[in-house]
């Protein structure tokens, strides 16, 4: 993958698809690192899975015999000096706090960092394709913060008024186009 966005919306599917209600995305640029951790209350790992993680030929879909999502951000992780962890609880265990925290952090101006890409796509595709799900979004740079919440965004527009219709994703496209213009020009 050449974005780091796409990376962003593969490793937040992980979270969906363990049927988490609430993930947050963080993106933190701090001198010459950039840390993105997805933080979810879906349905967690045991330790062993966290541990075969690293194996590109470890899975659990159905649909698919090889697993390449976390493997391919730990070796982009890797290549620029930084690292990749995974806190997990798994539900069985852990019924009242179970979730999943991934931390990657890179060298943001390392030669082998990709281009950012379009964060805002990302950040669309995820709402429009569960609006019932609480994403919240934070870019925080040394220029000034992006920040999105669902559920701030739910509770200013009622319970009615789905997250995926045109109106309110055309309005989170100008909010974060705007928030995006601001940190960029400074
Ligand atoms: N946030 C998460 N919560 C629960 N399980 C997870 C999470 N992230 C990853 N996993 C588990 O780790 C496995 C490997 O994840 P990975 O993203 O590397 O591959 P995949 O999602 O199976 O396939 P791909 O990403 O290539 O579509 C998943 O199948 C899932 O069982
Ligand atoms: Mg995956």
């Amino acid at each position: 993958m050449e974005e780091f966005s796409l990376y962003v919306l593969d490793i937040t599917m992980n979270s969906v698809r363990a049927g988490a209600d609430k993930i947050e995305i963080k993106l933190e640029e701090q001198g010459d690192t950039l840390t993105f951790t997805v933080t979810d209350n879906g349905c967690g790992m045991s330790p062993e899975t966290v541990k075969k993680l690293s194996d590109p030929f470890f899975t659990t879909r159905k649909t698919r015999s090889v697993g390449l999502g976390v493997p391919f951000l730990k070796m982009l992780a890797e290549q620029t000096e930084g690292s990749l962890t995974i806190e997990s609880k798994e539900e069985a265990t852990h019924p009242d706090d179970h979730g999943t925290k991934l931390t990657a952090v890179f060298g943001y101006h390392h030669i082998d960092f990709i281009p950012l890409g379009n964060m805002i796509d990302t950040v669309m595709t995820l709402i429009q394709g569960y609006p019932d799900i609480d994403f919240t979004y934070d870019h925080i740079t040394p220029r000034g913060t992006v920040h999105l919440s669902c559920e701030e965004l739910r509770a200013v527009l009622g319970e009615d008024i789905s997250l995926a219709s045109y109106e309110v994703l055309e309005w989170i496209r100008g909010y974060l186009t705007e928030g995006y213009e601001e940190i960029d020009q400074k």
